[in-house]
């Protein structure tokens, strides 16, 4: 059997029940793969169905503020994606009348949407053969053919990129995409792959070679480097002073006022986050009201805080010094 009927017929029996997978609709599949794109599954699927009711298309979207947008996106990280999904959402209505053409280039052409994420849109929503490379299917498609690249390098990227090209079928190639995926994340696992459950073993010259479980290579990793943060707790009558950040990577989101320098003070909480290559060593300081906020500060009643854009290690500080 061709490497294409088998993997298909292995995901139709055994596909994972997720919820882009009933619609063909390019909105909500471009929702779904930029909330992947960072982001387990399990983490996404309640913020995919909350997402799809306040904003079920482009229209309702590009329309909406961008503190709803965020607030909705909130606990998802990573909010350049809701950002850019709030951009792409306006383009589509200004340029294309509210709807995603079904051209490739068109698809690419949108904020946030880079090669893999505007393939899954041509091939899942228009059934265009149009190849992805993800981090699953990078890891199979590595293993398939033996590659001895690293697959985060230009090299092995565009090994990876062409092959999954000549992969992908004129026929059906939205569901080989999905199977190829699927295949990666259900058998072709990081650790452990199931070779001999796996529906293509025949084809693989990475379970041949005996290389499969060693595969993919990887560049050597950047060092992680600790950052320290130090925040400001003030209240005054059952209200925090928060701040908006203007920054490019956190902005629009409000977390505590950050101090310039350590004060001398026991801090009142501490904890660690991960961000990007960094650890983020959080310490929160009580610290008296000032006589006028910045002009980027603002009070906000402790009650209220559930919709309000907040980065999520402040979120879990801020309930934690609250609690009674
Ligand atoms: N990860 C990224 N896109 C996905 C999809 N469409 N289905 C399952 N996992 C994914």
């Amino acid at each position: 059997m061709s490497f294409q009927k088998a993997i298909i017929s292995w995901f139709r029996k055994e596909q994972r029940d997720l919820p882009w997978r009933h619609t063909r609709d390019p909105y909500a599949i471009l929702v779904s793969e930029l909330m992947l794109q960072q982001t387990q599954v399990a983490t996404v699927i309640p913020y995919y169905h909350r997402w799809l009711t306040r904003f079920p298309d482009f229209q309702t979207l590009a329309a909406a503020a961008e503190h709803d947008v965020l607030s909705l996106w909130q606990g998802l990280g990573y909010y350049s994606r809701a950002r850019n999904l709030h951009r792409a959402a306006q383009a589509v209505v200004a340029t294309h009348g509210g709807r995603i053409p079904a051209d490739p280039a068109a698809i690419r052409a949108l904020r946030g949407v880079g090669r893999y994420t505007a393939g899954a849109i041509a091939s899942f929503a228009f059934d265009l053969p149009e190849p992805i490379v993800d981090a699953n299917v990078a890891r199979v498609v590595a293993r398939l053919i033996d590659l001895r690249e690293p697959i985060d390098s230009a090299k092995g990227q565009a090994a990876l990129w062409l092959e999954a090209g000549r992969l992908v079928p004129k026929k059906q190639p939205g569901l080989f995409n999905a199977a190829l995926m699927e295949l990666g994340a259900l058998l072709c696992t990081a650790r452990n792959p199931r070779c001999d459950e796996c529906p293509v073993r025949v084809h693989c010259l990475g379970a041949a070679a005996g290389t499969a479980r060693n595969l993919p290579i990887k560049k050597p990793r950047k060092k992680r480097i600790d950052l320290i943060e130090h925040c400001a707790w003030v209240l005054q009558k059952g209200s925090v002073l928060l701040e908006q950040q203007s920054g490019p990577r956190w902005k629009g989101l409000w977390k505590l006022p950050l101090l310039n320098e350590a004060p001398r003070s026991q801090p009142l909480h501490s904890a660690e986050y991960p961000f990007t290559h960094h650890r983020v060593l959080l310490y929160v300081h009580e610290v008296a009201p000032p006589s006028k906020p910045a002009a980027n500060q603002a009070w906000h009643k402790l009650g209220e805080l559930d919709s309000l854009p907040l980065t999520a290690p402040h979120r879990r500080a801020i309930e934690k010094l609250s609690a009674p």
